[in-house]
């Protein structure tokens, strides 16, 4: 149990949106989030940072907001990974038991965790996770807690995140750049599984799927462990696109297209239904069917499932998520994917958003997502809170205490959001 209050900041460095979330950990290990700042992301392409200025521009913007909300300046923060650059494989370290007691110690945690992690590393490369996925002692599979328990050889299972040091090191400078340390960098998909899975899910076998604007970010869980993570360069930006040279019309109108009439499937669509659509000069509009509209979005959201089917068969990880799939971030909202995802993958498929944060979701400055129902839309936090929670059960708190000086704070006395920690929940 802490010893006083903490304050913990995540940053979910998008390519659609910068989110910047403050909570206070409280006594009994609850998070209550009490700062939210969105901003448009600028200087990314598909999850990398390629300007630091302009990427440093706006996490400095989000976090104001926040730190204007809390009331509080923090110094450090969580800040969230993806891009195609990342890699990942498993990996197994073996040591043998030290002490005449022969009962595992920290100290042979630390041995074995470290024999695991003789990995082949290139020079551009650096390690971002080694996660334990379990211990063997003396053959005994499936060990979790080793401390304590006797034997005398260790073993352990561990899934290992690589990524390109440049992408890792621009991440960095564009977080310390807006004034702020960073207490970790963490896959943007294994942050989000926190928040959006259920421990159920994760021991019978699940897929999670992150669709944002530039990436879609797949992590498979078996038997409670990590088994496969990947980094696809493609997402809900790419439909836009799509829609802006099938549609003949800005970006920008893509973009309201989309999220207002879109659909992923051809089928959701009545024949006669029709829809304004502007011009490229951005002046007249036409009428256009909104089947035409969904036969463009269908085509890139069955390549994005097709892909994620692929890497599971790739790696035989879809025999193991008899739990199905779960679809989560900003694209993940399309009207029909969770069906088009669930024909293509041949599984169940739900959407997941994390809980708890209604309180806020509606009152907040939105400048980056289209107004549908006046509210930003729950699968969009994912990461962010996902991030906190990474934090809270990994015990990582004490290095990202805030300043706790006192900010002009503004009204925000209806806003907070109490997130009953899933810290005994996970794992
Ligand atoms: N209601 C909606 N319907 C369909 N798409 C939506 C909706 N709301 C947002 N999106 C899309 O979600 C995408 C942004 O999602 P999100 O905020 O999760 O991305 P991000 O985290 O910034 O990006 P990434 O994780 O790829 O770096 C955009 O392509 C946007 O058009
Ligand atoms: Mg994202």
């Amino acid at each position: 149990m802490l010893a006083t209050q903490q304050i913990v900041t995540a940053i979910d460095v998008g390519t659609k949106k910068i989110c910047a979330l403050i909570a206070e950990i409280n006594r009994e290990m609850e998070i209550e989030i009490i700062g939210v700042g969105f901003m448009p992301s600028n200087g990314l392409r598909k999850g990398i940072v390629v300007d630091i200025d302009m990427a440093a521009e706006s996490i400095s913007q989000a976090i104001d907001k926040a730190e204007r909300m809390a009331g509080i300046e923090v110094g450090s923060a969580f800040v969230g990974i993806a891009g195609s650059h990342i890699s990942s494989e498993n990996s197994h370290g073996v040591v043998a038991i030290t002490g005449s007691e022969k009962e595992v110690k920290q100290s042979d945690i630390d041995r074995v965790m470290e024999a695991a992690q003789i990995v082949p590393l290139s020079q551009e490369e650096e390690m971002i996770h080694v996660l334990p996925r379990e211990f063997i002692i003396d053959g005994t599979r499936g060990i979790r807690h080793p401390k304590g328990m006797s034997g005398v050889r260790l073993e352990v299972e561990t899934h290992i995140v690589k990524g390109s040091s440049t992408s890792v090191s621009n991440l960095v400078k564009s977080v310390r750049r807006s004034g702020l340390e960073v207490n970790e960098i963490v896959l943007d998909q294994l942050a989000s599984s926190y928040a959006v899975l259920s421990s159920d899910e994760r021991e019978l076998g699940v897929a999670l799927i992150d669709i944002g604007g530039g990436t879609t970010d797949l992590i498979v869980f078996h038997e409670g462990n990590i088994c496969y993570t990947s980094v696809l360069p493609v997402g809900g930006n790419h439909v836009s696109n799509d829609i802006a040279v099938g549609l003949r019309t800005p970006v920008s109108e893509a973009e309201k297209l989309k999220i207002l009439h879109g659909a992923a499937s051809c089928d959701l669509i009545e024949q006669e239904e029709e829809i304004e659509v502007l011009k490229p000069s951005g002046q007249e509009s036409r009428r256009v069917n909104r089947r035409y509209l969904c036969r463009v979005i269908e085509p890139r959201m069955e390549e994005i499932f097709q892909l994620v089917r692929q890497e599971l068969k790739k790696t035989g990880s879809r025999e193991m998520t008899p739990a199905g799939m779960v679809i989560t971030g900003g694209a993940s909202l399309l009207e029909g994917s969770c069906q088009l995802a669930s024909d293509i993958m041949g599984l169940p498929v739900r959407r997941g958003e994390p809980g708890y944060v209604d309180g806020f979701s509606d009152i907040i400055d939105n400048p980056v997502y289209i107004k549908k129902d006046g509210r930003i839309p729950k699968p969009v936090f994912s990461t962010g809170v996902g991030l906190l929670m990474y934090a809270l059960k990994n015990q990582k708190l004490s290095r990202s205490a805030g300043r706790k000086k006192r900010k002009n704070k503004e009204v925000v006395n209806s806003f907070f959001s109490k997130l009953k920690s899933l810290f005994d929940d996970f794992f």
